[in-house]
């Protein structure tokens, strides 16, 4: 049974098929001007006011990358969107846009790590943060502080994939008058719409899923228009992390097969984890929808080895034929990442288990991709 909305399959496959903007061609046409000359100088003066929404300068608003914007927060059922050069340029004007010297930011669950880089630098402008594990309301609720501006989530977490109870924590945020935001790139807008959850604000990489062949870096925030104003002029213009249109062109194409390839990836993604967690060198595996956790799951999870730590899971993954060793996830091809980039054996224990590979099924197939698993593990 399909796990996407009809709906969505329909906004994907129009993305880029806005017959107002571009005269019936099934993808916008690549809008490659900085500049959009006006008639008369009082017409540019008009639109100088209304950057966020008027074609003035590609640093601000470009037609093909708002073609992008409005599919994403259709998808998102957010009222508005802006795309970004990257996932952490969308990450960046977050924090930098709605954020001020003496307020505090609380992240919850597995963070992806530069962000949690990023919060660390913040501090040196007066922003602070705390960290936390645990994701249930009353763990939440405990460690919100009364400068708490902003609780920032990521379910399912970054490397071990554990979700958080989203609904619970938005509607606590709401209650103390918290924003709230979410990274949502794991689960896409296809298997996940926090908004309708009652999260205030949704990060994506488009780098990943959303892009789907590995050719193009990108980022995007949905939320209300009013947020989405306020980050436009106070973080947008001036950190100047635009997306270029091309990019945001590669991305319309990549939405027209998101919600197929979702599928794929999520069921041959499903099959290779039960495959790995009845086998006999595997200690645990990392995967939401297998764990019986509500929801369905993309293609994207880990697993820790029973036997021979840090040095062994590098074994395994040079021995691997089609999961290729490379950062990212989200493509056509599988990949494979250790947990760590060295041995944290002598160490205090670490969080994450030394022996810890993640995977991203690609389109390979789950056979092929087994069979290659089956191999390397030996
Ligand atoms: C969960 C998550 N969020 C954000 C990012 C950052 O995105 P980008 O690489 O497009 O800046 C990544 C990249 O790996 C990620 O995995």
């Amino acid at each position: 049974m399909s796990v996407i909305d009809p709906r969505d399959q329909l906004i994907c496959l129009r993305a880029g098929d806005d017959l107002s903007e571009s005269g019936g061609m099934v993808l916008p046409p690549i809008a490659q001007a900085s500049i959009f000359r006006k008639e008369t100088m009082e017409e540019l003066h008009r639109e100088l006011g209304q950057e966020h929404l008027a074609t003035v300068y590609s640093r601000g608003t470009n037609p093909t990358v708002r073609v992008l914007e409005r599919t994403l927060a259709e998808l998102e059922r957010g009222e508005a969107c802006k795309c970004f050069a990257s996932g952490m340029g969308a990450i960046g004007a977050l924090l930098f846009g709605l954020l001020k010297a003496g307020d505090h930011v609380l992240f919850v669950n597995d963070i992806y790590g530069p962000t949690l880089q990023l919060a660390q630098k913040l501090e040196d402008f007066g922003v602070s943060h705390d960290h936390i594990l645990g994701g249930s309301v009353e763990e939440v609720a405990a460690a919100l502080r009364d400068e708490t501006r902003m609780i920032y989530l990521e379910s399912p977490g970054s490397m071990l994939f554990g979700r958080v109870d989203v609904e619970g924590i938005a509607a606590l945020a709401k209650a103390r008058g918290v924003l709230s935001a979410i990274d949502n790139t794991v689960s896409t807008p296809l298997l996940q719409k926090p908004i309708t959850l009652g999260v205030d604000l949704v990060i994506h990489s488009c780098s990943k899923y959303i892009g789907g062949h590995s050719d193009a870096i990108g980022g995007a925030l949905v939320g209300p228009e009013d947020l989405l104003e306020r980050i436009f002029y106070d973080a947008y213009l001036l950190l100047g992390a635009r997306m270029p249109p091309f990019e945001a062109w590669l991305f319309l194409r990549g939405l027209m097969t998101l919600p197929a390839r979702m599928e794929r990836h999520r069921a041959d993604g499903l099959e290779v984890a039960r495959f790995l967690k009845a086998h006999p060198a595997v200690a645990r595996v990392f995967h939401p929808e297998l764990e019986g956790n509500a929801g369905a799951h993309s293609g994207l999870f880990s697993f820790e080895l029973g036997e021979g730590g840090f040095q062994r899971a590098v074994e395994v993954a040079n021995r691997l034929k089609l999961f290729g060793n490379a950062v990212s996830w989200g493509g056509a091809e599988s990949l494979v990442m250790t947990g760590h980039k060295f041995d944290p054996a002598g160490g205090p224990e670490p969080r994450l288990p030394a022996s810890l590979l993640r995977l991203s099924v690609g389109l390979e197939g789950a056979q092929a991709l087994i069979d290659d698993l089956a191999a390397a593990l030996g």
